[in-house]
């Protein structure tokens, strides 16, 4: 493939989206539209490609991130022809065929773009066409053959005579072309139709007209040209993509209870024998290895879980790393830059931030810790909080090795908990704790004796108690 390069129209706004963003950076199963069409070129074995951007430039080559992509910017959208021609300086010298692919059809596959170069390079043709015969052809431009059946030329529906629109033979928007041919007629496209636009399918008939080869390849499964317009595409091509996503995974040994219900990025990894119950979403670049068990309704984003942990239900997992064994949840949140060491248990209403919660360590209940290391066999009791931030600064909470936090502790940072230390129910901590020592701070508790007897009665009536005989001492 390396007399080929391509370019990936990708700077129209997409006025049908009724949409700020544009139209390209709409993201599907959380990546955008045209990433899905970067990555099947690269996927065919196409390293040099252009991505030409205008409409929302910024935030289309953002989303591009790190995909190897030269950028071309066309100033003004006027037209797929123009789109090209601002595209043509980055072409290469040695280059022999130019693909073409409209950012807006995510579903192209990368076998079908090897096949097409394929056919291009064996019939010797100026243009190779993706063509598609669809049950509703509306909107895409319709193909028009000549009575031997060679294709003559392509008309835009808005072009379109009302005996042309009863075709459903339509031009894909992806081609390719002869690299020669098409830098020595790029510049001679008029925008002479109903859209005042340059179109690059003026060129079909360009070489129809001079005799050369145009080649056409229908594609088999008609829903790979699927160009997204609307939102209502949108979704319908999200819909394809998802089962394009689970079915792989399935076919790698996941089990998804419920296809038709799992949102599932496709960069996402999964490994073998790992079950993903109903409802889940998980996207981003999240590895998940074998034998991990994800409950109903969880959100993991951009994270690692590792071999055998369990994710209960509803739990959301976010730039977090969760170790092999470790359970979370039922309804968990950890936060960005959470490490989970092999075994840990973080359990329901627990929160976890920028924190690292040593082997074997658990917080089971109601807790915020937050900036804090957390050694090993830890105990972290209900309802602790790590009162991390001061108003202006965010402050390190360490606790060490084996350390028991008792229930309803707030752990004032910066402060240290010393190896094997308790901390008593209810505490206030402030000051470092020295290893092994027991750390209380509340006020001693004092019974009133028959103080509800004295005081309260009604309450006791009100409750069906029995009124006590004798009356005890006052104070105990
Ligand atoms: C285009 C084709 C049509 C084909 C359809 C397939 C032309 C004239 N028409 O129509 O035959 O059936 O795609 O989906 O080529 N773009 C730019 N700059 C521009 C205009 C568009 O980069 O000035 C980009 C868009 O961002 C989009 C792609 O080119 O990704 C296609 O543009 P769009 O306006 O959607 O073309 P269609 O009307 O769908
Ligand atoms: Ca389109």
């Amino acid at each position: 493939m390396k007399k080929c390069q391509a370019i990936i129209l990708a700077a129209g706004s997409g006025t049908r989206m009724k949409s700020s963003l544009p139209k390209v950076a709409h993201e599907i199963l959380g990546k955008a539209m045209a990433n899905y069409v970067i990555d099947a070129v690269t996927g065919s074995g196409i390293d040099d490609v252009v991505l030409v951007t205008g409409y929302g430039c910024e935030i289309v080559e953002e989303k591009a991130g790190k995909r190897k992509v030269t950028i071309a910017r066309q100033e003004h959208q006027r037209g797929t022809g123009d789109a090209v021609r601002s595209a043509m300086h980055c072409v290469k010298g040695g280059k022999k065929e130019i693909l073409v692919l409209c950012g807006d059809a995510p579903l192209i596959r990368p076998q079908t773009l090897r096949k097409l170069v394929r056919l291009h390079r064996r019939q010797g043709a100026t243009i190779t066409m993706l063509t598609g015969v669809l049950e509703d052809p509306t909107g895409y431009g319709r193909v028009i053959r000549d009575p031997s059946g060679t294709i003559a030329r392509i008309v835009e529906e808005k072009d379109a005579s009302g005996e042309e629109k009863t075709i459903n033979e339509v031009n894909s928007g992806s081609y390719i072309f002869d690299a020669r041919f098409l830098s020595d007629n790029i510049d001679a496209l008029v925008p002479d139709n109903v859209q005042k636009e340059y179109y690059l399918t003026d060129l079909v008939y360009r070489a129809f007209f001079d005799g050369k080869r145009v080649s056409g390849t229908l594609v088999p499964d008609a829903e790979e040209i699927v160009g997204i317009n609307s939102r209502d595409e949108l979704a319908f091509v999200a819909g394809v993509l998802s089962l394009r996503v689970t079915e792989r995974l399935m076919n790698g040994g996941v089990t998804i209870e419920d296809p038709y219900n799992a949102y599932i990025s496709p960069d996402v990894v999964i490994g073998a024998d790992t079950v993903i119950e109903p409802g889940v979403i998980i996207r981003g670049e999240t590895k998940i290895g074998k034998n991990v068990r994800v409950g109903a309704g969880s959100y993991i984003a951009d994270s690692e879980i590792r071999q055998g942990a369990q994710i209960l239900p509803y739990s959301v997992i976010q730039q977090a790393t969760v170790g092999r064994g470790a359970r979370v949840g039922p309804f968990a949140h950890l936060r960005p830059e959470t490490v989970l060491m092999d075994d840990a248990r973080i359990g329901n209403f627990v929160e976890v931030k920028k924190s690292r919660i040593g082997r074997g360590s658990k917080a089971n209940h109601l807790a915020y810790v937050g900036d804090t290391t957390v050694g090993t066999m830890v105990n972290i009791g209900a309802g602790t909080i790590t009162c991390n931030y001061d108003g202006i600064a965010k402050h390190q909470t360490v606790i060490k090795d084996g350390v028991f936090v008792g229930s309803d502790t707030q752990l004032v940072a910066p402060v240290t908990i010393g190896k094997g230390a308790v901390i008593g129910a209810g505490a206030t901590v402030t000051d470092d704790v020295p290893a092994f020592a027991l750390a209380l701070s509340r006020a001693k508790q004092e019974n009133i004796l028959d103080w509800v007897v004295r005081k309260k009665p009604e309450l006791i009536k009100k409750a069906g108690l029995k009124m006590p005989e004798k009356k005890r001492r006052k104070r105990g």
